[in-house]
């Protein structure tokens, strides 16, 4: 199939354009690279342009004759998102439904979109099925539940098939560690651990510690980068004129933030000095999921369902590349 992945040269964009292309889909990658890395794309496979640029998309989709596309390009901050809400809704909003019409006028008549644990809010359940009522709280997750509501209005008036995939706490790196995860500035625990590790950071600040869970600190389901990409190339072969999936991307096992930490101290042998901090706004005490129904229609399964393995993953691609894609110029 050819395949055009907006969003291709972030960070679980390029993990899923590596497996796309792994299996024979012929890729092609649209960025503004303003968060993604060019390095991180395949040589000749990147088409620079932005979502509000519909003439770009619309060539994009025609000169390349792409029958289905994958949409990762957001902006994906919970705190931005309370700070900038306008950012947010400009492009994860505005932009995805200049895409979408641009795939109408092109043409092309499936995507697979990424959402987020976002879309749940503080869930009534936990591990949360996907049937739980999305109640998001925050202007990021609100983003990522209108365009999954436009989908399904446009499956309905327009005959596109969608599959949405929500996914937990993304983490680790390519089994080769030529990919990563490289975010500036950085905010997600996992890299921010290993940055202690290498000596660029004095030490972690833990965000709560009287959190209604066993330590205290908050509980996440942490689903490996190249799990993800494999979600998303199953998905893809199940995506139907005029109808809509949407699944859980998770293990359904929760780690706490010290666990983690601990977890980073045994696999990169460095103590990690933690300090205390209060609460972060907007962090729900326990993010774990269900994810029976993809592992029931898809044959998915994660193969890195542990926080050994995934922190493991992480510390090859970070200790290899301290500076990120930038030890790669
Ligand atoms: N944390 C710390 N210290 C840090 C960074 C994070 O204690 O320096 C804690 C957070 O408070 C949270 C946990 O570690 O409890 C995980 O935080 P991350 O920032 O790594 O990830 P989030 O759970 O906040 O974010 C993820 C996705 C978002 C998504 C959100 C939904 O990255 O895109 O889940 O809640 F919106």
């Amino acid at each position: 199939m050819r395949i055009l992945v907006v969003g291709g040269a972030g960070y679980i964009g390029s993990h899923t354009v590596r497996r796309l292309t792994q299996v024979g889909h012929d890729v092609w990658v649209f960025d503004n690279l303003s968060v993604g890395h060019i390095a991180a794309v395949p040589a000749g496979r990147l088409i620079e342009g932005d979502l509000a640029d519909s003439g770009a998309l619309l060539k994009a989709l025609t000169e390349n004759s792409i029958d289905a596309v994958m949409h990762f390009a957001a902006f994906t901050s919970v705190p931005e998102s309370v700070a900038e809400p306008a950012k947010y809704y400009r492009n994860n909003v505005i932009g995805a439904i200049n895409l979408l019409d641009a795939m109408r006028e092109a043409g092309v008549g499936k995507i697979v979109f990424s959402s987020t644990a976002a879309v749940y809010g503080v869930p009534d359940h936990i591990p949360v099925p996907e049937d739980s009522p999305p109640r998001p709280i925050n202007p990021y997750g609100f983003t990522k539940l209108a365009i999954e509501h436009a989908l399904a209005d446009y499956a309905r008036a327009y005959n596109l098939g969608f599959a949405v995939l929500r996914y937990f706490n993304a983490c680790g790196a390519s089994s080769d560690s030529s990919i990563g995860e490289d975010h500036s500035p950085e905010t997600h625990l996992i890299p921010i651990i290993l940055q202690v590790a290498l000596g660029q950071r004095e030490h972690v600040a833990v965000f709560g510690t009287d959190y209604p869970t066993a330590d205290g600190t908050c509980v996440r389901d942490y689903i490996h980068v190249e799990d993800l990409a494999e979600a998303h190339l199953r998905v893809l072969a199940r995506i139907e004129p005029g109808k809509g999936l949407t699944y859980n991307v998770a293990t359904g096992v929760g780690f706490s933030v010290r666990q983690v930490i601990e977890t980073a101290r045994r696999v990169t042998n460095h103590p990690i000095p933690v300090v205390e901090r209060p609460r972060r706004a907007g962090d729900p005490p326990v993010l774990v999921a269900s994810s029976q129904s993809i592992q029931r229609d898809l044959g998915w399964t994660p193969r890195y369902p542990g926080i050994e393995a995934i922190v493991q993953s992480a510390w090859r691609w970070h200790s290899t590349h301290p500076r990120g894609y930038g030890d790669r110029s």
